[in-house]
């Protein structure tokens, strides 16, 4: 990296609200949704960390970074695990996929294909579900929100995250599947909750947000029902629904987030709109 490369933030002893993007189930908006509220946050000056745990690395390809395994010097979450850098250490300025340019105020810990092995890794910890816990302290007071993009399931590492995390977003689309992960995610908080409730972990959903809703012409009622489903379960923790919009995996292939990529589009404007909804910006 150049030497013009921001240095991490320091702790101003600022209020951080830590976030965990998840859902049982694979597929279901959390790496477009944790980047794209990420990104409009930013862009309202708020002071911004978005921590990968996925061995697929979308968020780290959104963030700007299409290969964090392939650069050497590039410090990853997996080097964290393996304690080669602290979890301040490996925070790095997210970029502009297209620009190359830092994006000022965002800030991303990257993922390496090594966090497959990470149950494995950390199998003969003690309390290894804390493990996240025990260092996300190191961010707070230097950001205003954190965020954790989950894998697409519950276990250890979707696990940790709830319990550092203050606050949980249920990310689903409209369909069976993805509305069962969120049952999942559901049950796995409260047995979570029954082991590290002295932790200040959430101990239920806090937010629900409906991704890719009800568009498609050919299965419309199916996807609007399960819609008016999810609202009638969650109630006011539901969000705006984000719709279906090409735009999404356009800005995948673009490697941006999709507040960045098309700021005007029905996608964007719906997470601008959660955003303000979560109050993590005016
Ligand atoms: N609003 C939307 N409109 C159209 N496509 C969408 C929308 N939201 C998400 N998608 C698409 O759905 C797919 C899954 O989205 P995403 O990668 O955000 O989910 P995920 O939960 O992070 O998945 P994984 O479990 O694999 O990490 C992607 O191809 C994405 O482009
Ligand atoms: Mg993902």
């Amino acid at each position: 990296m150049t030497t013009d490369t921001p240095t991490l933030p320091e702790d101003t002893g600022r209020e951080t609200r830590v976030l965990a993007c998840t859902n049982g189930s694979a597929g279901s908006g959390k790496s477009t949704t944790a980047a794209a509220l990420a990104y409009a946050a930013a862009k309202k000056k708020k002071r911004v960390c978005v921590i990968g745990l996925d061995k697929q690395r979308d968020i780290s390809r959104l963030l700007g970074y299409d290969d964090p395994d392939g650069d050497k010097d590039l410090p990853t979450m997996y080097d964290v695990v393996d304690k080669l850098f602290t979890l301040a250490e490996a925070v790095v300025p997210a970029r502009d996929s297209k620009t190359k340019e830092v994006i000022p105020e965002l800030w991303v810990v990257l993922e390496s294909k090594q966090l497959e092995s990470l149950e494995f890794k950390l199998a003969g910890e003690t309390a290894r579900e804390l493990w996240l816990y025990q260092i996300i302290g190191e961010l707070r007071g230097r950001f205003d929100l954190v965020i954790f993009d989950c894998p697409g399931d519950v276990k250890l590492a979707t696990i940790a995250a709830i319990i550092a995390s203050d606050e949980v977003v249920g990310c689903t689309k409209s369909q069976e599947k993805e509305a069962r992960g969120l049952t999942e995610l559901e049950d796995k908080i409260a047995e979570v909750a029954r082991a590290y409730g002295h932790t200040s972990m959430p101990t239920d959903i806090d937010w629900v947000i409906i991704t890719e809703g009800v568009d498609h012409n050919s299965q419309g009622k199916v996807y609007k029902d399960m819609e008016n489903q999810l609202r009638d379960a969650y109630g006011d923790i539901v969000l705006e629904t984000v719709g279906d919009d090409v735009k999404v995996p356009e800005a995948y292939t673009a490697g941006q987030p999709v507040t960045l990529f098309a700021p005007n589009c029905r996608a964007a404007k719906a997470y601008t709109k959660i955003g303000r909804q979560m109050q993590l910006y005016r």
